[in-house]
């Protein structure tokens, strides 16, 4: 079986494919980054428009590098939601588009089952699991007893911990996405110099609030000279990444052994964080459970997730018709 995953939920268009036989075959992502970056963030109708610009020709783009027609798929998986309901609505229109021309079964995938099986492009998922999902617009903890059976155990309050990355590092003066720039600037930190909380660490909830971080990481910029120096910049951004990961972790763990499972995963955008692997991949050492990290490139979105997940849903013979709707919010439902 060959999948065709479209992925259009923010200001990342991608198509790729997923067989039987090797997995990821192709992964093409056309990045919008330049286009939102003067806004400081994702402007919805840009978005849409570009996605619109871009979708059919990397669609064409990915059959002729692997000289295949519509004829060769069998099926085709669409993010359905949650994100920008027009960008959504371009994907989703144009995979009835190419499911009605080539009469392939279409089917809609959750966006974040997409990021939780991510994983699975790596290698086969031990399961059961648990799942730190840490996106931009979602932090979360879910425990996975198989693919299609997702059980949310808590998660964030208030802000998302991609949003925290973003937000802090907009406050250092750096470009969107922020996450990234704060990872690689962290390495030249040194610690000790500056500190921020760990909101709800004491909560026996699984639970987490980052909205409080912004107006720490402002006050300690406000004692610092204009414009901040390097190191400065560099300093602040290894204690923001250390009070994010710090609760990451401890929940993660927290969830694991109310689970009893054997092997936790982590999921979307800040998924690539270098300190967050090596502290999961210490803990999980640490406690004789199963931890393998995403790809780098599976983290943030792409469409090669989007296809994995479609996959399953269709070899377990789950279809969707041509009523299939977009949505802007959802939870992530079990549907094995
Ligand atoms: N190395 C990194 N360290 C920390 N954060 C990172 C890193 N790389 C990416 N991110 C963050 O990941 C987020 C983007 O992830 P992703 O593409 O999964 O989010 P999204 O699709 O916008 O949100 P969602 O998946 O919740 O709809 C951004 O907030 C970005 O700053
Ligand atoms: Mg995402």
């Amino acid at each position: 079986m060959r999948v065709l995953g479209i992925e259009t939920s923010c200001d990342d268009t991608s198509v790729a494919l997923y067989e039987d036989e090797g997995g990821v075959a192709e992964n093409l992502v056309s990045s919008q980054v330049d286009l939102h970056d003067v806004f400081g963030g994702v402007v919805p109708e840009l978005a849409s428009r570009a996605h619109l610009v871009n979708l059919l020709p990397l669609i064409d783009a990915l059959l002729k590098r692997r000289e295949l027609t519509l004829a060769d798929l069998d099926g085709v998986a669409v993010t359905a939601g949650p994100g920008l309901v027009g960008a959504l609505l371009v994907g989703l229109s144009t995979a009835k588009a190419v499911a009605m021309a080539a009469d392939l079964p279409l089917v809609g995938v959750h966006h974040i089952e997409g990021h939780i099986l991510a994983n699975h492009l790596t290698a086969p998922m031990v399961l059961p699991a648990v799942v730190l999902v840490v996106s931009g617009g979602h932090t979360e903890i879910v425990h996975m007893p198989e693919v299609g059976r997702y059980e949310r155990l808590g998660g964030t309050l208030d802000d998302a911990a991609g949003e925290a990355f973003d937000k802090t590092a907009k406050l250092l003066g750096l470009p969107y996405p922020g996450g990234p720039q704060i990872d690689r600037l962290a390495r030249q930190g040194k610690p000790g110099r500056f500190s921020f909380p760990r909101p709800l660490q004491h909560d026996p909830r699984i639970v987490f609030s980052f909205s409080g971080l912004k107006t720490s990481v402002r006050q300690a910029c406000d004692g610092l000279p204009r414009p901040l120096a390097d190191q400065d910049i560099a300093d602040v951004a290894l204690e923001v990444q250390e009070a994010i990961v710090d609760v990451l972790v401890l929940r993660l763990f927290q969830a694991a052994r109310r689970k009893h499972v054997q092997a936790v995963y982590l999921a979307g955008g800040v998924a690539a964080n270098g300190r967050l692997r090596e502290r999961t991949a210490a803990e999980a050492v640490r406690r004789g459970l199963h931890f393998l990290p995403p790809e780098r490139v599976y983290c943030t979105d792409n469409a090669a997730m989007i296809a994995c997940a479609g996959w399953h849903h269709l070899r377990a013979g789950r279809r969707d018709g041509l009523d299939l709707d977009s949505f802007a919010r959802a939870p992530l439902a079990s549907w094995r």
